[in-house]
Formats: C-alpha cells, sequence, structure tokens
C-alpha cells in the first residue's frame, strides 16, 4: 500500500490508535482556517482534529454575506484597509489590516482555483455586495448568500483528495501538551466518552490552532455549539498570551425564533433597504443614526436591544426592499420557512446574538503565538486585523490570507523544533474556584445565561463583578470535565478583560463607561496569571487595561 494510501485509510477512524506518523503538522479545527491552512501546508503532513464530521461543525459553513476584497471597480486595498481601521475603532493594527487587504485578492484567486463559484456577470466580473461600514461594494458572493457552504464544499473536497491531510473526525481537542518549553502535542477526547479518562495524546511537529469562535458561550448566538471557546482556555493554560478577549460583536439580526443556534439573517439584506421596525411600526435606526439600518454593527446592535428591552418587538423588513426572496437569499428563505416566516410578506423578528469574537490567541502576522510550537489562525487568533469591531465580511477573508501565512510560516521552520514566536509588546495581569452541583447541561445554560446578560451587548462593572463571581463558583464545581472547564475559563478571561476596560469602544459598551477614553486606545494582553490576580484581588482590579503589568503585583 502507498503511503498516502494508508494515511487517507486512516481517516476512517474507527482504528485510531492515536498515533498520527511523526512530525505531522496538528491542526486543531476543521474549518475555513483550519482546511486552508490544510491544503496550503499540502504535501507536508497534516492531521486535521475536527470535533464535528467535515462541515458540520464549523461557522464559516453558515457565513451568508462572504469575503470581503478590493476586487471591484474604483476600489483599492488602501480602502479596504481603511474601511477596517475605522470599523476597528481606534485599536486595529494598520500595518495588518493593509496586509489582510493586500492579500485578499490574491486569496480569492485561490478559492476560485480550488473550485469555488464565485457569482459573476456575463462578463465574468464578480458580483458584489455591500454591507455596513464599507465605503465600496467589495463582498464577493456565491448565489446570493450561500458563500460559506460553497467555500467549504469546495474546500472539504479539495481536502478529502489530497492524500497528505488526514481527518480525525469526531474528536475534540482538550488540552495542549507542553514540554521542553514548547507546544508538542495536543490531548483528544471523544466527546461522547466524556468523564471516562479515554484520551488519546496527539504528538505534534507544530500545532496550529483554528477552533473558531466562543458563541456557544452565550444564550443566544448565530454560531455552531461546537464554538465554545476552548482553545482560549486551552492556550491560557500553556502559558499563551491572550487579546482582545473584551471584545465581542453582536450580530443585529439573528433570527429571533426560539431556534438554538440562532439562524442568521445577513446584513446583505439591510444593504438592499431591508429597514427595521419595531413593534409600533417606527422605523427606529434613522433617530439613532443617520447611516440608518446600515450603521456599524455595534450601533445597530444596541438599538435593537434596547427597544427589546423597552418591550417593542423588532422586525426586519424586507417586504419591499427584495424582489425575489427565495432566489437572491436562499439561506435566509430557507431559515424564514422553517420558522414558519414567508419574508415576502412577513415581518422578519430579530434580536442580537453573538456573532464573533475579536479577540482571541494573540498572533503575529504569522500567526505565531507567544507560545513556541503553537500557531493560531483565524476566529481564533487576535492578529490586531479587528480592533474593537470586526468589519463585515473580513472573518472569511481573515481565515484565507493567515491560512496561507501560516503554512508557510510552518513549513519554512519544520524539522527544526524550536522556533522563535511572537513576543507580545506589553501585558496586562490578571484564578477561580467553587461549589455548585448542577449537571454538565445545567451548568452550561447557567454560563450561557450569565455571559448574556453580564457580559452581552450592554456591560457594567457591577454585572460583570457579579458574572466573575459566578463562573468561579460554577468552575469549582467541575469534576472531571476539561471541555466544561475550558468553556468557563474562556468566559472568564472575557468578562475579567471587560471589567478592567473601563470605557466603551465598539463592540464592548459599558453602561458606566459610555464613552471611549482616549488613554486607553490600546489592546489588551492578558494571560492565566493575570486572571487568577483578579480573581484573588478583586479591589485592586481597577486598574486600566493598557498599563496592567504591574498592577496587582
Ligand atoms: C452577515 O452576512 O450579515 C454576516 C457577515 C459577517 O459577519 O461578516
Amino acid at each position: 500500500m502507498a503511503a498516502s494510501t494508508k494515511r487517507r485509510a486512516a481517516t476512517k477512524f474507527s482504528g485510531f490508535t492515536g498515533e498520527p506518523g511523526p512530525g505531522d503538522v496538528v491542526i486543531i479545527g476543521a474549518g475555513l482556517a483550519g482546511l486552508f491552512t490544510a491544503l496550503k501546508l499540502a504535501p507536508l503532513p497534516v492531521t486535521v482534529i475536527a470535533a464535528a464530521p467535515l462541515g458540520e461543525g464549523a461557522s464559516s459553513m453558515w457565513a451568508q454575506g462572504g469575503i470581503a476584497a478590493a476586487v471591484g471597480e474604483g476600489d483599492s486595498t488602501a480602502k479596504h484597509a481603511a474601511d477596517t481601521i475605522e470599523a476597528g475603532a481606534g485599536i486595529v493594527d494598520p500595518d495588518i489590516a493593509q496586509l489582510v487587504a493586500e492579500e485578499g485578492p490574491d486569496r480569492i484567486r485561490d478559492l476560485l482555483a480550488y473550485g469555488v463559484p464565485f457569482d459573476r456577470d456575463l462578463e465574468g466580473h464578480y458580483i458584489l455586495s455591500k454591507e455596513a461600514a464599507h465605503s465600496e461594494k467589495r463582498v464577493v458572493r456565491v448565489s446570493g448568500d450561500a458563500a460559506g457552504a460553497a467555500i467549504m464544499q469546495a474546500l472539504i473536497a479539495a481536502v478529502r483528495a489530497t492524500p497528505s491531510i488526514r481527518v480525525l473526525e469526531g474528536y475534540e481537542a482538550d488540552d495542549l501538551i507542553v514540554a521542553n518549553d514548547r507546544v508538542e502535542g495536543v490531548r483528544l477526547i471523544r466527546p461522547t466518552a466524556l468523564g471516562n479518562g479515554r484520551y488519546a495524546f496527539v504528538p505534534a511537529a507544530a500545532v496550529v490552532v483554528a477552533t473558531g469562535g466562543v458563541g456557544a458561550l452565550f444564550a443566544l448566538t448565530t454560531n455552531p455549539s461546537y464554538a465554545k471557546g476552548e482553545a482560549l482556555a486551552m492556550a491560557a493554560r500553556a502559558g499563551a498570551v491572550i487579546a482582545d478577549p473584551e471584545f465581542v460583536q453582536f450580530h443585529p439580526t439573528a433570527i429571533d425564533a426560539g431556534i438554538d443556534p440562532a439562524p442568521l439573517a445577513t446584513e446583505a439584506l439591510r444593504g438592499e433597504g431591508a429597514t427595521l421596525v419595531n413593534s409600533n411600526g417606527e422605523r427606529f435606526m434613522l433617530a439613532i443614526d443617520p447611516r440608518g439600518e446600515l450603521a456599524p454593527r455595534d450601533v445597530v446592535a444596541r438599538a435593537v436591544y434596547n427597544e427589546l428591552n423597552a418591550g417593542r418587538g423588532v422586525f426586519l423588513d424586507c417586504r419591499t426592499a427584495i424582489a425575489d426572496f427565495e432566489k437572491e437569499y436562499p439561506t435566509v428563505w430557507g431559515h424564514c420557512q422553517r420558522a414558519g416566516i414567508d419574508p415576502s410578506k412577513d415581518l422578519i423578528p430579530v434580536a442580537p446574538a453573538e456573532h464573533y469574537h475579536m479577540g482571541g490567541i494573540a498572533a503575529d502576522a504569522n500567526g505565531r503565538t507567544s507560545l513556541t510550537g503553537l500557531w493560531a489562525v483565524g476566529e481564533v487568533a487576535s492578529t490586531g486585523l479587528h480592533g474593537a469591531n470586526r468589519l463585515a465580511s473580513n472573518s472569511l477573508l481573515e481565515a484565507v490570507v493567515f491560512g496561507a501565512r501560516v503554512a508557510n510560516d510552518v513549513r519554512g521552520l519544520l524539522p527544526h523544533d524550536r522556533v522563535g514566536h511572537f513576543v507580545v509588546p506589553h501585558r496586562i495581569p490578571g484564578s477561580g474556584r467553587a461549589a455548585d452541583t448542577a449537571s454538565r447541561r445545567e451548568a452550561i445554560d447557567r454560563l450561557r445565561a450569565i455571559m448574556t446578560r453580564y457580559a452581552g451587548v450592554q456591560r457594567s462593572g457591577k454585572g460583570l463583578k457579579t458574572a466573575l463571581s459566578e463562573l468561579k463558583v460554577l468552575s469549582a464545581a467541575v469534576v472531571n470535565d476539561r471541555v466544561l472547564s475550558n468553556m468557563l475559563l474562556a468566559a472568564q478571561l472575557i468578562t475579567a478583560a471587560a471589567l478592567l476596560r473601563k470605557e466603551s469602544r465598539g463592540g464592548h459598551y459599558r453602561t458606566d463607561y459610555p464613552n471611549a477614553n482616549p488613554a486607553l486606545q490600546k489592546r489588551t494582553f492578558i494571560t492565566l496569571a493575570d486572571l487568577e490576580a483578579i480573581n484573588e484581588k478583586p479591589k485592586k482590579s481597577h486598574c486600566e487595561p493598557p498599563t496592567l503589568a504591574p498592577c496587582g503585583t
């Protein structure tokens, strides 16, 4: 049997022994970032860890808008970078924004080569959508609102056809193995075998984390249930620096029909003229921002939140703006049908839902983290691209731009087993335990309720302190469940950083500090030790994020 055939046979999985070939690059996560990185690493041997069958657990599959890239007439990479910087509310790294904008068009061409059928007109030009805070029509799409699914289908086919890539489906990573001052592998568990101690240890030449976001930590989210933020916790426990965890983006128009996760009604609908109305029939956005429904996402999310809090329902009215809904927006049409809504005749009930995490494992322009042997790519990474607020449709772009960069970097460094990693310019400081007899499911529901109530669209110092102490109680009650511990730790990192940032900026809004503070126009860098300091010495948590290094010590 040829070596490549042997590798592919292993993907069948039933005979998995926990022994990938020596020298594999292990990629945790099989969304766009993970699969694109794996393809770009070929023919280096790669093992991809996927908690669910390929395509089923990844947010990328659900992306509706598309990929932002400066490929339209009159557009430029400088304009794209400027819009990214503007949306990020003062803390985007301009060099990162520029490199992402510049490399975007080439990555779109890569996707075309993998067979992604982007929408084009009769002359072959891309059909581009416009979304909030973009100065140009710039969002490359597929079949209207089906970009994520189409891109993922093309990449899954490419991955299945690449002999150097082995995919382990049905395993979840719950810990990083650190030895000799570097990340040397990953501990896996089958979610169904949770708690019975059946682990697999996977050695790795390099570990690339591509696990996506944190939506499942919130009661209302547009993310799949696999987006649990666990890699933040795994990395933090191993000593990695986490950046900007307080910056969470809430999408204003999740379809509010009691479905978990909440289906999305893409912003492109508002880009085409769909309006937001409350239960009194008032188009409330115009009184809040001259850009109306296309104001920045955080502004619209807060406005929707306030209407709902005031007891008025909020609805997306697409009835006149979208001529042929089923044809133009088949994904949203399907979601509406399942919820018993006909968007060509009915208003769509909406609510803000956790959608994207701007924060993540601190990573440089090549995806290197602060830990030797560990890279991060996609939503789980925080490179400084998004700042406090991500520009719409920059996330699939980020996944492919940094996927290519990480692959390049890893390929250049192997087989050397020691690599210099990202040195974080400055850090902030900051552990937690207590008792609860609730079942696992109850604990997760509680966690999600805490995060939505206290660390959601609107936050306050009092609420965030309550959240931290409740999360500590839940954490202390966890026995033998690393996955749940990871979720709770990720939630604490988000909450602690939100407590420390005493201002409002981008997706982070504090009712007790409703304005931006120019002195805090800096990114947050936080470690597990910092969180422990915050939890143990709550009275010292008044220090300001950018200068926290000496605080509490
Ligand atoms: C949307 O289609 O509204 C979401 C796009 C994005 O979050 O980038």
